[in-house]
């Protein structure tokens, strides 16, 4: 049986298709089948897909798939079960109407936050509706765990240690929204920083395939941004582990 992760959010540009293309190309480049399903109409996961083979940048265990009229979600799932080991379901940026059928296919529920206040507001009530899901629910333990991840965060607050001085360069009500975040929305250990080579990874390709490209360049810049890839890579790894470990900050930080 195939592990499902559903990517969720109400609000777009908080990074749901980012994770999806660093948790794909993370399954894939390790060896395993993944298939993306993308229910967002605009299709950014089929795009990127169809750019990563004209760049010759597509991983071969990669597949994405889109739902039809004749084969919705719930076919696809079927279709695939036991032919990949992870299927990752994109969506589009609003309402959770969809939320309840995502979570009866879904073993995890991920939701990307950012640093704003819309964001850390819709986050709550996603937060929100999965609780009153899973008190209304017949049998709770069906409804799969949902998953905050903190996304595009500021990359001198990601080493940054609870309680020391705020670092120079990251604004106050920022600094502040980062730990209430933390606090409030009990997010997983991991963070996706703020960074442009994610948008190279949108703009090229699959980034196991992306690394590969670059180990065969000698080039002093290519050489540079190999170890940005591989540490964009480790970071995917990582956060994959994280949503199968359920490791959370509190947890992680003794709290
Ligand atoms: N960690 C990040 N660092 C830099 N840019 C990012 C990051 N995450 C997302 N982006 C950019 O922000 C835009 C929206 O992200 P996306 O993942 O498509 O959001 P969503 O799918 O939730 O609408 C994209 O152009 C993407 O490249
Ligand atoms: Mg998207």
């Amino acid at each position: 049986m195939a592990i499902v992760l559903g990517l969720m959010s109400k609000k777009g540009g908080a990074g749901k298709s980012t994770i999806v293309k660093l948790l794909s190309s993370s399954m894939t480049y390790t060896g395993h089948k993944c298939l993306v399903i993308d229910l967002d109409p605009n299709k950014d996961i089929l795009t990127w897909w169809a750019v990563s083979k004209t760049n010759n940048l597509a991983e071969d265990n990669l597949i994405v798939r889109t739902v039809s009229p004749e084969r919705d979600l719930f076919d696809l799932v079927d279709e695939f079960d036991d032919k990949v080991k992870f299927i990752i379901i994109d969506t589009k940026g609003e309402g959770v109407d969809f939320g309840v059928d995502l979570a009866s296919v879904a073993d995890a529920l991920i939701i990307p936050c950012l640093n704003a206040k819309a964001d850390s507001d819709r986050t709550k009530e996603t937060i929100n509706w999965h609780k009153d899901l899973k008190a209304r629910a017949e049998d709770p333990s069906r409804i799969p765990p949902l998953h905050v991840v903190m996304s595009r965060v500021n990359p001198k607050l990601l080493t940054h240690v609870k309680g020391t001085p705020k670092p120079d360069g990251v604004g106050v009500r920022e600094f502040e929204r980062h730990y209430e975040i933390i606090n409030q929305l009990d997010p997983l250990d991991i963070m996706i920083p703020e960074k442009p080579i994610y948008q190279e990874i949108e703009e090229r390709g699959t980034l196991g395939m992306i690394i590969k490209e670059h180990r065969e360049k000698t080039d002093a810049s290519s050489k540079m941004k190999l170890r940005h890839f591989e540490a964009a890579m480790a970071l995917a790894i990582l956060l994959g582990n994280c949503i199968f470990e359920e490791r959370k900050m509190s947890k992680a930080n003794g709290s």
